[in-house]
């Protein structure tokens, strides 16, 4: 959001202020100030205007206008109703230079999951994708998918949901005894060994979706199912995008979150990595996400797999 705008929507719910006290403050003719209050109506904010002058009376549930104002995090936010998937339009964005910026839909038609699965996106999720370029060797760059997991579970405790982390990244909440998937994360990138060009990091989050609506096999839930209520959408981006960007700028940080928070540390686990079955008790992780399983032999650590608890 352009920082006028912002300027605008902060004297706005202020208000009520009238449009010729709002240009001097703000040093902007009177009809940029009806075109900026036109603009942000169409965005879905509810404006008020009477004799008074003009006050912002809501913000809209969710989209680009909405997250942006109030995030307190240097990323821009490209909001789409509807896009094939949030990580296809964010990897073009890198191909085109851009860095920092949040794609964000309401609702994916083609999203895309670990492994080439397919990932079922229906309207009323939170389908992200954070584009950025951090200074850091490839082989670091699985610990911002840990990040993403920390910063999506602890959005959802803060919106009452006591989600947990299964290694290394899947978001889960226990439901009558049973673990079921909140959020998915997919992290793509590009560069070279000694250094990241780019890195994209897909959140999905199963929000105020209908569970029934989703593919059995991964053992969904949503946030509005668990609550028993929507969850604000805005807050929840914002709370997520900001925990993550605190965390990419620390990521010697991110471990002690992540241990904070999973549910696989102590567990007897199963994991299925490129090279064979690994099963033991996983006793640790060490950065930049690597699992460490006390097995029969001795102790292994795991890079990458599909982890079951047992
Ligand atoms: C998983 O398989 O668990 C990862 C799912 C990742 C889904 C997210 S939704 C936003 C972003 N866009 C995509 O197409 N995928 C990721």
């Amino acid at each position: 959001m352009n920082e006028t705008r912002h300027r605008v929507l902060d004297a706005l719910s202020a208000g009520p202020v009238s449009g010729p006290a709002m240009a001097e403050d703000l040093g902007i003719s009177r009809s940029a100030v009806w075109k900026h209050v036109e603009a942000l109506r169409e965005a879905g904010f509810t404006i008020a205007s009477d004799d008074a002058g003009y006050e912002l009376v809501e913000i809209p549930e969710f989209g680009g206008p909405a997250v942006e104002y109030g995030l307190d995090a240097p990323f821009d936010v490209e909001y789409h109703d509807s896009i094939p998937s949030t990580n296809a339009r964010a990897r073009d964005l890198a191909a085109e230079g851009a860095s920092d910026v949040v794609v964000l839909a309401d609702e994916q038609t083609g999203g895309r999951g670990r492994l080439d699965r397919d990932w079922a996106s229906p309207s009323g999720g939170i389908w992200l994708s954070l584009l950025f370029r951090p200074d850091v060797p490839m082989a670091h760059a699985p610990v911002y998918t840990l990040a993403a997991a920390v910063a999506a579970t602890r959005a959802a405790r803060e919106a009452g949901v006591e989600a947990g982390i299964k290694w290394p990244n899947d978001v889960l909440v226990d439901v009558d005894g049973e673990e079921r998937k909140l959020v998915g994360i997919l992290t793509e990138m590009e560069g070279e060994a000694d250094r990241v060009s780019w890195v994209v990091v897909g959140i999905g989050v199963n929000a105020n979706v209908d569970p029934e609506s989703l593919p059995s096999e991964a053992n969904p839930t949503s946030l509005e199912a668990v609550r028993g209520a929507p969850v604000d959408r805005r807050l929840f981006t914002q709370r997520l995008v900001e925990t993550f960007d605190t965390l990419r700028q620390s990521p010697d940080s991110v471990l002690d979150a992540w241990r904070e928070y999973a549910t696989t540390l102590g567990r007897d686990v199963r994991v299925e990595t490129p090279r064979g079955v690994v099963e033991g008790e996983a006793v640790d992780v060490e950065f930049p996400g690597r699992l460490v399983v006390r097995t029969d032999d001795g102790r292994e650590t795991v890079s990458a797999g599909d982890c079951e608890h047992l």
